[in-house]
């Protein structure tokens, strides 16, 4: 969390290239920002509570200076005021911090029997205040971050400025992101690309211990013994437009509608290179398990991902929490695939996980949606959604990304063991073919989610029930709307129900519920005639037509026949949209939730 900029200019703008940095960044975390800039020969800060339109409104735009840092704040040490917010300056020292320092109360009572005053509750304040004790010891900052790196223990992604060098930034990095973007006659540090993509796409990936000079015209880059290192100059693909909200009211509802052609690209790219690479197809064939291991949306999509690798492909599947999976005892041999799904392939605990797993040897594949992020880089093998940025915190487009990919693995593994019949490959080849129209016309329904966001918006509690499949992606509609709504809802196999959770269920308790497969819709249908009895209002996504006269259901909304391939994408957009339009509704900020932000590097 958290999202840190910096630049070193000479063409006097560093304040506006800062804003509109940060403001590409908020998805990282919103409750405080601030900026720190060269004007007069000192170091200017700025810093307000709230989004960065509060920040915005106390900086003088007119003002010229060549070098500056900010950041954009989700708060972990001390509350989201003004006065925790960052830059943090010590002494001759201004940093900017992303990451958790784990070891800050012991640092800070060092620094205070040395006579330091601390101003804030943060754990960077007390990271600002040891560069600068190193400082005042070293007169020299590559000297002072080679210490610091010694005593910190914890995640950092740090921007300092010392007041002795006005043109210069500093950059260092541990297990939070950093990179470093070039152009002619200024240079930039950012957590994310999409933050300097207006002024250039090339850029370096700063490395775990390592930390970078940056001046307007030079990039030097050290490992922590202090040795220049040289690194790889890479290219985005991405365009600056590409992360804009186009004419949608919200980055949300832009990203629902793009999914036709986001799911058209990923399918396209997973297919051929699952049609290319057959050895890795032989080799992901050849597991005897595998642990897919993710957090939040991403884990859902893994539970949709386990039904489809079980059902079709026959390989047992467990879905863990990364959080948990990392301290959990696994029994993990060479024969156990560990896949980490990801959007964005920064958060900590999936990473962690990661890292746990590869010092056991065990091999790994990463579903990853953004290029060259850290879990993209450290596993044997990544496959790449092809979601495009992600802006809104509630994941859409990238879920389903990643849903189709695993249905693509499940399919190719599938057919590889020749587990499937000639007339089922091709029912399945064109319902991946045909995907992108079927979502369209889903998409193109948007005043029936309208209408049932009007029905459920003033509720407090909502529940959520599927079995098999439908339980999988029921999971996701009740977070997508506890996410966006703030309408607590839960979500429950439908059998279990009446083990005990049935108590709750009044004519106040909507019920949302898919059945989709013909095995399972009359039980289904029975545990929703149970809620139904006790008054609860019933919105039901099917495709089986024949369930739409049932008279205890208040509202259809009827899916087209497909195979199990591609039908989880199908009930998620009606989900999605239910999600979104009560959140509208309910006039919440959708694209920024509160307490929420889009990558969590914390654990
Ligand atoms: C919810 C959401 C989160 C993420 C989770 C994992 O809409 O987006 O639950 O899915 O924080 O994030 P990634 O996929 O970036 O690892």
């Amino acid at each position: 969390m958290c999202g840190i900029i910096g630049v070193a200019t000479k063409n006097k703008q560093a304040i506006s290239i800062l804003l509109e940095g940060l403001e590409h960044l908020q998805y990282r975390g919103y409750d405080s920002a601030g900026i720190a800039f060269i004007h007069n020969n000192g170091i200017q800060i700025i810093k307000s509570q709230g989004q960065i339109e509060a920040l915005k409104q106390k900086v003088d735009l007119t003002i010229n200076s060549n070098l500056g840092i900010g950041h954009t704040r989700w708060a972990t040490h001390g509350r989201a005021t003004t006065n925790n917010a960052h830059p943090h300056q010590c002494g001759k020292i201004t940093i900017v911090h992303n990451g958790i320092i784990e070891n800050y109360l012991t640092l800070k009572e060092e620094l205070q029997q040395k006579g330091c005053v601390f101003q804030s509750d943060t754990d960077t304040e007390v990271a600002c205040a040891l560069l600068d004790d190193y400082y005042a010891q070293y007169q020299d900052m590559k000297q002072t971050i080679r210490q610091f790196m010694k005593a910190i223990q914890g995640s950092y992604a740090i921007a300092a400025i010392c007041m002795d060098e006005p043109n210069t930034i500093y950059a260092i990095k541990k297990d939070s992101p950093l990179l470093i973007g070039t152009s002619s006659n200024q240079n930039f540090i950012a957590s994310d690309i999409q933050a300097i993509l207006m002024h250039t796409n090339h850029y370096y990936l700063l490395d775990d211990l390592e930390f970078a000079i940056i001046t307007a015209d030079s990039t030097l880059f050290y490992n922590q013994d202090g040795i220049e290192i040289m690194k790889e100059e890479k290219e985005a693909s991405l365009s600056a437009n590409s992360a804009s909200k186009a004419c949608y009211e919200h980055y949300m509802l832009k990203e629902i509608y793009e999914q036709p052609t986001t799911l058209k690209a990923t399918i396209e790219t997973v297919t051929k290179l699952l049609k290319t690479n057959t050895s890795l197809l032989s080799r992901l064939a050849s597991y005897k398990r595998i642990d897919i291991v993710a957090c939040g949306t991403a884990m859902h999509a893994g539970l949709v991902g386990k039904y489809l690798l079980e059902t079709y492909a026959h390989i047992p599947v467990s879905v863990e929490l990364a959080s948990e999976y990392r301290y959990k005892q696994n029994f993990l041999d060479p024969q156990v695939l560990v896949i980490i799904v990801s959007q964005s392939g920064e958060t900590a605990d999936s990473l962690a996980a990661l890292k746990m797993v590869k010092e056991k040897h065990i091999p790994t594949l990463g579903i990853v949606n953004v290029v060259d992020s850290c879990i993209a880089r450290s596993v044997d093998y990544v496959i790449y959604t092809q979601a495009g940025p992600e802006i809104a915190v509630a994941s859409t487009k990238a879920y389903t990304a990643q849903v189709i990919c695993l249905s693509l693995l499940a399919f190719s593994i599938a057919k590889q063991k020749n587990l499937l019949a000639e007339t089922q490959i091709e029912m399945i080849e064109k319902d991946f073919e045909q995907l992108p129209e079927l979502i369209s016309a889903l998409l193109a329904n948007r005043d029936d989610y309208k209408q049932i966001a009007t029905n459920l918006y003033s509720h407090s509690d909502i529940f959520y029930l599927g079995r098999g499949l439908d339980y999988a992606l029921m999971q996701e509609g009740s977070l997508k709307l506890k996410e966006i709504s703030y309408i607590h809802s839960e979500c429950y196999p439908a059998g279990e129900l009446k083990h005990g959770t049935i108590s709750l269920i009044t004519e106040k308790t909507p019920v949302i519920a898919s059945a989709t497969n013909s095995i399972l819709d009359d039980k289904t249908i029975s545990n929703l005639k149970e809620t139904a009895a006790r008054g609860a209002p019933i919105y039901l996504i099917t495709n089986n037509v024949s369930l739409s006269n049932d008279p205890s259901i208040t509202k259809y909304i009827l899916l087209p026949s497909t195979t199990d391939f591609v039908l989880p994408i199908l009930v998620s957009i009606p989900l999605q949209l239910i999600a979104y339009e009560t959140a509208l509704v309910k006039g919440c900020s959708i694209d920024k939730p509160r307490n929420l932000a889009k990558s969590v590097t914390v654990e």
